[in-house]
Parts: structure tokens; C-alpha cells; sequence
């Protein structure tokens, strides 16, 4: 299996793109890899069945390796997921993936971002404040780990001009 930075020497790039039905496969093994309750295939079916979600795939050269997906109600939108494949995070990845989309989001008419991140994700919440979002309320135990512990949630807003 060729490792990130070989892909990289043998000319792989980044490109984001609109996602569709021959990634839902991929896309559930990716959410799974991420968060404990991962959607499945039929989520993401689902998902990109609907005219008001927007859903964009990370490939880099040839493999998808991350995703993010919105779901937009007039001029507002809830960035709903985001996440890169493990082995491909820490190296700045997330932020064009998260630009671009947002930019898509702006192409739609969207002028208001809203999203909810868990407390302690600190990749997240970097991610998200280096993109311009701001902390615009909390929820106190708003998720529950698979053991039982109860996290709380940020919620971040942005405005797009
Ligand atoms: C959140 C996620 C998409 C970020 O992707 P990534 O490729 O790791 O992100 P980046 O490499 O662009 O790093 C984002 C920022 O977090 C910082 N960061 C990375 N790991 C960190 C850590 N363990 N602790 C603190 N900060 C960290 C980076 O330095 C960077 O900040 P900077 O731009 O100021 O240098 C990715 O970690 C992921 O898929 N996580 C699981 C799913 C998830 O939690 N999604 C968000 C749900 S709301």
C-alpha cells in the first residue's frame, strides 16, 4: 500500500469533488472510522438522494480519503459531517476540503454556516475556528460515548459574505 507521501512523489494531489453513489461505500467506511455511531451506506444513499445536502469527497491520487457533507435550509446550512481517513490527518488536509465546501455552500445562496463539535475535539475546533467560525453556544452533555461518558458540544457559527 503506497503511504501519503509516496502518492505525493509520484504526483498525487488533492482534489475535491462533489460526491456520488459509487462513494457511498467508501464514505460509510470513512464515517465509521471516525465516530463511533457511523453511518451506513444507505445514510449516505439517502443523503445524496436529497437536493437540499451537499456532499464533497477528499481523493488523493487515486483513493478517497476524507468527506463533508452540509444540509442546507434557505439561506442557512448545517455542515452535518467532516472527516479524513486516519492516516491521512495532521497535514492540513481538512482545511481545503472544509474551504471548498463552504465555498459551495456560498454558490448555493447559504449565508449562515452553523455546525456542532464535541468540546475536546481539538482538531476539529481548530480546524474550525482557523475557517472563521465563532462560539456561539454549548450544550451540556449533548453526546454520549459509546462507555457511557457524556460530552459536551460547542455550537460554531459563521457568516459567508
Ligand atoms: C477533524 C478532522 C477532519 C481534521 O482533519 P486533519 O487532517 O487532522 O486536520 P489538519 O491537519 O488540517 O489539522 C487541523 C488543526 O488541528 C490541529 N491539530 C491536529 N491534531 C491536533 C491535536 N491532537 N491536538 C490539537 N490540535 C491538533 C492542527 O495543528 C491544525 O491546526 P493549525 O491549522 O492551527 O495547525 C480530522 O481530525 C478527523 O477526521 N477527525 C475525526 C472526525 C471528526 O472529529 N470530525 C469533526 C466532527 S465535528
Amino acid at each position: 500500500m503506497m503511504t501519503w507521501l509516496s502518492e505525493l512523489w509520484s504526483g498525487g494531489k488533492a482534489v475535491i469533488e462533489p460526491a456520488t453513489i459509487r462513494d457511498t461505500a467508501r464514505l460509510a467506511q470513512l464515517h465509521g472510522a471516525s465516530f463511533h455511531r457511523g453511518w451506513g451506506e444507505a445514510e449516505f444513499e439517502r443523503m445524496l438522494a436529497e437536493r437540499n445536502t451537499l456532499l464533497h469527497r477528499l481523493r488523493f491520487g487515486r483513493k478517497t480519503i476524507g468527506f463533508a457533507v452540509s444540509r442546507m435550509a434557505a439561506d442557512e446550512a448545517e455542515i452535518l459531517s467532516i472527516a479524513i481517513e486516519p492516516s491521512y490527518r495532521g497535514r492540513g488536509l481538512s482545511r481545503d476540503l472544509l474551504l471548498t465546501h463552504l465555498g459551495h455552500l456560498a454558490g448555493r445562496g447559504v449565508r449562515t454556516i452553523f455546525l456542532e463539535v464535541e468540546e475536546n475535539n481539538q482538531p476539529a475546533r481548530r480546524l474550525y475556528e482557523r475557517a472563521g467560525f465563532a462560539i456561539v453556544g454549548r450544550r451540556e452533555r449533548y453526546y454520549r460515548q459509546a462507555d457511557g461518558e457524556q460530552l459536551n458540544a460547542l455550537l460554531m457559527r459563521r457568516d459567508l459574505s
